[in-house]
């Protein structure tokens, strides 16, 4: 659903991509690893348009997507959960629900997500400010899920969450990708993300090192290679 050819991203004359191509199939997981730098946030941004690529391709659902627009993007079915997670801090649970939907139609409704994320109906009336990062979390996927997504691009969510909650953040995203959710989820912590996917890349200096079955990105020579800080 998603084929990622050959992108090369600039901030300015810096070449943060050089490169890049990947692919997500219906319903898969797919995790991008790399460490501080190495353009996982930059992968993501140019897929969704944010920063989008100068030279190479990006096809979702078979229509040529480099250049769209972001909220077009968002509309043809592809949800974003930004790096730090920003949801708004001046608006409740609730509104930060309410205001994420697009008019997209599909199974994820306000009462669907409460249903899914049980731990949010008791903060319905919190402001946004006032969650734990763990809240403010769960809430960014919610509100990704409102748009009903058919590809969901989420960036570092275990970043800054204790163990327990990096467990429970796993269970939350295996409930909503076992639903059919293709996810490619971009991380740096390696047990959190090999779990959850299917198939993984690696990703340093802007450049794809290596692609793989989640049970070939576990081999220590992999990790020491290519992610050890
Ligand atoms: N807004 C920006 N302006 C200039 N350079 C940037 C900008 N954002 C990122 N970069 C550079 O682009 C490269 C890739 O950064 P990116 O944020 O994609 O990495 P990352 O893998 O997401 O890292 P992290 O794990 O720290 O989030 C880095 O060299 C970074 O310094
Ligand atoms: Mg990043």
């Amino acid at each position: 659903m998603l084929d990622v050819e050959a992108i090369h991203t600039f901030y300015g004359r810096s070449h943060a991509l050089q490169g890049v191509s990947l692919t997500v199939r219906e319903g898969e997981v797919v995790c991008l690893l790399g460490r501080n730098g190495a353009g996982k946030t930059t992968t993501l941004r140019s897929i969704i348009g944010l920063t989008p690529p100068r030279r190479g391709s990006v096809r979702f659902l078979g229509r040529e997507i480099a250049g769209v627009h972001p909220y077009r993007i968002a509309r043809m079915g592809m949800g974003y959960v930004d790096q730090g997670r920003r949801i708004f801090p001046g608006l409740t649970v609730d509104d930060n629900l309410e205001v994420a939907q697009n008019g997209r139609a599909g199974p994820w409704t306000k009462a669907e997500v409460y249903r899914a994320f049980p731990e949010l109906t008791p903060l319905r009336a919190r402001l946004g400010r006032h969650l734990s990062g763990g809240e403010q979390q769960i809430l960014a996927i919610g509100r990704a899920l409102m748009g009903n997504p058919l590809l969901l691009l989420c960036d570092e969510p275990s970043e800054g969450l204790a163990p327990l909650l990096v467990r429970r953040l796993g269970a939350l995203l295996r409930t909503v990708t076992s639903r059919g959710l293709a996810v490619l989820l971009a991380e740096q912590n390696l047990r959190f993300a090999l779990d959850l996917a299917h198939r993984g890349y690696i990703i340093d200096k802007g450049q794809i090192r290596l692609e793989g079955p989640t049970e070939a990105l576990r081999q220590e020579e992999v990790i020491s290679r290519h992610l050890a800080l």
